[in-house]
């Protein structure tokens, strides 16, 4: 770059997840970096991941991240706790010359606020089961009774957009009993679907309970890293934004204004083998 050359890129923020959860960190992006562009892809016709094995779940976020780079992304946002603790290593080892932001359950800042010494962690098993997780509680929370907590139907419960439905806030009631019995004063939405249940999970564990959604920290990091790299869209330009989904677009469309307000394009995609192409 020459020297008083501004370096900026109005190339699109390629973010993903399996479904609709992505959208809370999205909304984020959108929110911080109103002049950024993004993409986003929705892997509906594989959500779950959680209950899925990693190396399934990392040939996804392959998949994905290939087609998101296709398409220009000069960033990619891994807005889903489950495929970062599978795949951010190998997408980072895969695609060295992109820079990624990946998502990791909030156990430091829920160590670092507590008053109670117990801290409540929801998550799904694959985030868990990686090497991540266990390596953050040692690191960040060594001193803390944690209490972790997989929580079978709730992403599909968001992606039905049952928010607050009295099944779902059984659902919760039953997840969240034994973590509220031991006195947690934390709680760390784990899964990026779980902010769209945060009034209905606010209602069950009331306001001493603080919810920790690391969305917008994420969205910061994607900030900090295009403004060190040279890739920040011009401030006076309006972002664009499509959405991709490998199922059906109108659900996602209707889901997508439902949850975050978007009304703009939602395309399909379709995987044909690993790799997922536009319909
Ligand atoms: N939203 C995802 C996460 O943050 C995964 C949900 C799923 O597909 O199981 O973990």
């Amino acid at each position: 770059m020459r020297s008083g050359e501004v370096s900026v890129s109005t190339a699109p923020i390629g973010v993903f997840d399996s479904g609709v959860g992505g959208l809370s960190v999205w909304r984020e992006i959108v929110r911080q970096l109103p002049h950024e562009s993004t993409l986003y892809v929705a892997d509906q016709a594989h959500i779950p991941y959680g209950p899925r094995p990693l190396d399934e779940v990392r040939r996804y976020a392959q998949g994905i991240t290939r087609f998101l780079l296709d398409r220009g992304a000069k960033l990619i946002v891994v807005a889903c706790n489950t495929a970062s603790g599978a795949a951010l290593h190998t997408l980072r080892a895969t695609f060295p010359a992109t820079p990624f932001v990946g998502m990791e359950p909030a156990v430091k800042p829920a160590a670092e606020r507590t008053r109670t010494g117990v801290v409540g962690v929801i998550a799904t098993p694959a985030t868990f089961q990686g090497d991540l997780f266990p390596a953050l509680v040692a690191r960040f929370a060594a001193t803390v009774d944690l209490r972790a907590q997989t929580c079978p139907g709730l992403v599909e419960a968001v992606e039905s957009g049952a928010l607050a439905t009295p099944e779902t806030e059984a659902l919760l009631r039953h997840y969240l009993a034994l973590m509220l019995v031991a006195g947690i004063d934390q709680l760390v939405l784990g899964c990026t679907h779980y902010p769209f249940l945060s009034a209905t999970i606010a209602g069950i564990v009331g306001p001493e309970v603080g919810l920790i959604d690391p969305g917008p920290a994420v969205a910061r990091q994607a900030g900090r890293l295009l403004a060190a790299r040279g890739l920040a869209s011009p401030r006076q330009r309006a972002g664009t934004h499509a959405f991709y989904t490998s199922a059906e677009p109108a659900r996602l469309a209707a889901m997508a204004r439902a949850l975050v307000g978007y009304t703009g394009i939602t395309r399909a995609a379709r995987w044909a083998g690993d790799a997922l192409v536009e319909v």
